[in-house]
Order: structure tokens, then C-alpha cells, then sequence
């Protein structure tokens, strides 16, 4: 990765217990907890949240195999009685049948409401924790133990819980916020590197929409992050885990400046969706396609510079994201822009039917727009190809 030429945010030495990120929502305010060895003292950390019987720990496979003793351990240790429910690993979870054999699961061991549901995983065991959290015995609280770097900064944050349809991803849920976040950076030594790669997209997405200078660092420190330093790693969860809880703080539901958040989305859900959830491309991976789209349709509707769109594309790609579509399992990509584009019509970001796009005027000051001629966003995707 290049050195930036911008300033440089200190990083400090490592974070302190008392270095807690606050999600400022009324009574409904959290706390996120950040750094490493937090799972092995988790059930001293919930213990004042577990007002009722027992807690449901719902994790996946991969990750039931690694962390879920260490967590059981803990919760015995507290005194917590708890039972398990383990899904499959991966995208698929998010479906109509995991989440109703999950919910019969979690209501048929007899749960109360104020019983505890506990996410231990990736987003994808937190969107589908937190919805069944959010409808059984209408609504039960949970709280969230995120293992992956994506989850860590930013699925597990904000109360968006969710599964997908077959019309698109994310499309039936509810936003019900956790009443704590648990991130122990150490479980990041075991995430496969890919999996680590998606979640730095969304790390560098934060640079991206809102600063420049966290941007120029990562240009600078991305590298010490991916390579597991413990002191860049909580640096950069923090800082991703700040912004988060202050836009979240300020628009809960999405009425404004969080769909900032979804810097990349509109041309990543869309290529999500057309190769199919599951299909061989993470997440993280297409929002980096999309951000890096974001940035070349900024760049040709004259709202950022080109230099601006280059700098996005060759750090994405130095940290070896995709940035093209042939990068990615796509069908004849050549001609998939039109396919693209249909696949933006069926996502949840269309209003009053026109396209919602995040846009850049800079980096690190994205913009929400619907001021986009279909012809343009045609044209970088078939640059693309
Ligand atoms: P994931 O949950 O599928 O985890 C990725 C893989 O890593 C899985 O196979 C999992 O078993 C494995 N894994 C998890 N932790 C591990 C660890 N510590 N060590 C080794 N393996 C581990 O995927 P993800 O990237 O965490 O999340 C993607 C999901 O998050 C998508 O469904 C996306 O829509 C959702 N999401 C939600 C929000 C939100 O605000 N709710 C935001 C962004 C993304
Ligand atoms: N990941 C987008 C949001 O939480 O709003």
C-alpha cells in the first residue's frame, strides 16, 4: 500500500477497559467493549443484563468449534444457565427456514422474555440473532459477541437485523439495537484471510465516507492491521465503531445521514444478488467493487476528481480486494451491466423510484443521491467489466 501523503492519526499504544465506545440512543443506549482476551471474561459482562433465566447462545458451525466452550465456560463460571443453537456457516443461514427452525428452536427450550439471546459470530449469525431476538415473544433483548472484522465494525453496531428474501438480501428484518457489544480482538487470529480482507472493505469504507485522515492511515497502517498488530487492529475498530455509534446516534432508521453507511452498496447488493447469495463472493468483497464503482461514477459526474477514484481503487487493491468484475464470479461480465442494474430495482434502496446511490465529493465526504442518469452508472460498470 502507498504511503499517504495526508496526515496521519496517532494510533495509540492499545486500548484501555475503560475505552468503551458508547452508542448513544436514550434507554436504549450501549456500550461496545473493544479489545483483546473480553470472551474469556464475557459472563462477568453480561451477568448485569441477565435479569431473566437463561441465555441462548445462537453461533455458527466454524465458530461453535473455536469459541463457543470459551464462552460456555465463562457463562457457568457466572452462574448463567445458557443452551446453544447452531446454524450452518455462512450466507445461506440468512433464510426463511434457519430462521424458523431457530425461532421454533429458541420458543420450543421454553424461553421467557426476559430470557437473553447471544450472538456469537459473524454477521451473519448477528443479523439472524438479533431478528429472532427482535419477534419472539415480540421481542426479546440480545447481545452481540461479534468474531469477524466485519462484524466487529459495523454489522454487530446499530440494531439492523435482518435475513434475506429471494427478491434481495436484507430485505425482511427490523431494527432492534443490542443491549451490549462484546468485540474481543483476539478472535480476528483465526479468521481465514479472506474473511479478514471483507471486513477491512468495511474499514476502509469509514475512511472513505466520513475521513479522510483515518483514510490516509489506513494507506499508511493498513497493512500492520491485516498483518494481525494488536495495537493498529483496536486502533482501527475503534475508530470505525466511533463513527458508527455517532451517525447511529443520530439517525437510528435511516432517515438521513446513515445511508451514508451504504457507501458501495447499490452496485454491491446488486452484484450479490445476481450471483447469488452464497455464490462465491463475501460481502465485504462487493461492497469494495461498489465503493470503487461509488468513487469512478463520482469521478465522472465530476463530483470527485480522478485522482480521488485512483487513490480508492489502488488501495483496495494493494490490500487485494476486488475492484473489477472479472475479479469476481460474475457471469460474462461484459454484458452484466444491464443485469446489474435490474438487481438495483429489487434492493431497498429505491425511493419514490429513483436508484439511491452514495456518492463522493472527496474522499471521506460521501453524499446521498438520487441525482444519477442510468447511462452514466451504465458506463462504469461496463468499464468495469
Ligand atoms: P459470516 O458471519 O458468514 O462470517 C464469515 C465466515 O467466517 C463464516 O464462515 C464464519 O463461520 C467464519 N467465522 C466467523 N468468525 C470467525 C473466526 N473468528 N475465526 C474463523 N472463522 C470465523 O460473514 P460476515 O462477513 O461476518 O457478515 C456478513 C453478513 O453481515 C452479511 O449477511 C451482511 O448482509 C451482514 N451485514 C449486516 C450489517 C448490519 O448492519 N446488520 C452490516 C454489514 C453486513
Ligand atoms: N451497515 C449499514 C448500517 O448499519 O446502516
Amino acid at each position: 500500500m502507498r504511503n499517504a501523503s495526508g496526515p496521519r492519526a496517532p494510533m495509540p499504544d492499545d486500548l484501555s477497559p475503560a475505552g468503551a465506545v458508547q452508542v448513544g440512543l436514550g434507554s436504549r443506549s450501549y456500550e461496545i467493549r473493544i479489545g483483546p482476551g473480553l470472551l474469556a471474561d464475557a459472563g462477568s459482562a453480561i451477568v448485569p443484563f441477565c435479569t431473566g433465566q437463561k441465555v441462548v447462545i445462537i453461533t455458527d458451525e466454524t465458530v461453535a468449534a473455536l469459541y463457543l466452550e470459551h464462552l460456555t465456560d465463562t457463562l457457568g463460571d457466572a452462574g448463567i444457565a445458557h443452551r446453544t443453537i447452531t446454524v450452518p456457516s455462512g450466507e445461506a443461514s440468512k433464510d426463511f427456514s434457519t430462521f424458523e427452525r431457530v425461532a421454533e428452536e429458541v420458543i420450543g427450550g421454553g424461553v421467557e422474555r426476559r430470557d437473553l439471546i447471544v450472538a456469537l459470530g459473524g454477521g451473519v449469525v448477528g443479523d439472524l440473532a438479533g431478528f429472532v431476538a427482535s419477534v419472539v415473544l415480540r421481542g426479546i433483548d440480545f447481545i452481540q459477541i461479534p468474531t469477524t472484522l466485519l462484524a466487529q465494525v459495523d454489522s454487530s453496531v446499530g440494531g439492523k437485523t435482518a435475513i434475506n428474501s429471494s427478491h434481495g438480501k436484507n430485505l425482511i428484518g427490523l431494527f432492534h439495537q443490542p443491549r451490549l457489544v462484546i468485540v474481543d480482538t483476539d478472535t480476528l487470529d483465526s479468521l481465514p484471510r479472506r474473511e479478514l480482507l471483507a471486513g477491512y472493505a468495511e474499514v476502509v469504507k469509514y475512511g472513505l465516507l466520513g475521513d479522510q485522515d483515518f483514510f490516509a492511515w489506513l494507506e499508511s497502517h493498513g497493512d500492520a492491521l491485516l498483518a494481525g498488530d494488536p495495537s493498529a487492529r483496536s486502533y482501527a475498530i475503534r475508530v470505525c465503531c466511533e463513527a458508527k455509534a455517532r451517525i447511529v446516534a443520530k439517525d437510528e432508521r435511516e432517515a438521513g445521514i446513515r445511508a451514508l453507511l451504504n457507501l458501495g452498496h447499490t452496485f454491491g447488493h446488486a452484484l450479490e444478488a445476481e450471483i447469488g447469495y452464497g455464490g462465491g463472493l463475501l460481502h465485504g468483497e462487493a461492497v469494495a467493487f461498489g465503493m470503487t464503482l461509488a468513487f469512478d461514477l463520482s469521478a465522472r459526474l465530476g463530483r470527485c476528481s480522478t485522482g480521488d477514484a485512483d487513490r480508492v481503487r489502488a488501495h483496495l487493491a494493494a490490500a487485494g480486494l476486488p475492484i473489477s468484475l472479472k475479479e469476481t464470479p460474475v457471469q460474462n461480465p461484459a454484458d452484466a451491466a444491464d443485469r446489474l442494474i435490474g438487481h438495483m430495482w429489487s434492493d431497498k434502496k429505491v425511493a419514490g423510484g429513483k436508484l439511491t446511490f452514495i456518492l463522493a465529493d472527496g474522499i471521506g465526504q460521501a453524499v446521498v443521491t438520487q441525482d444519477v442518469p442510468l447511462k452514466d452508472v451504465r458506463a462504469v460498470l461496463q468499464a468495469a467489466a
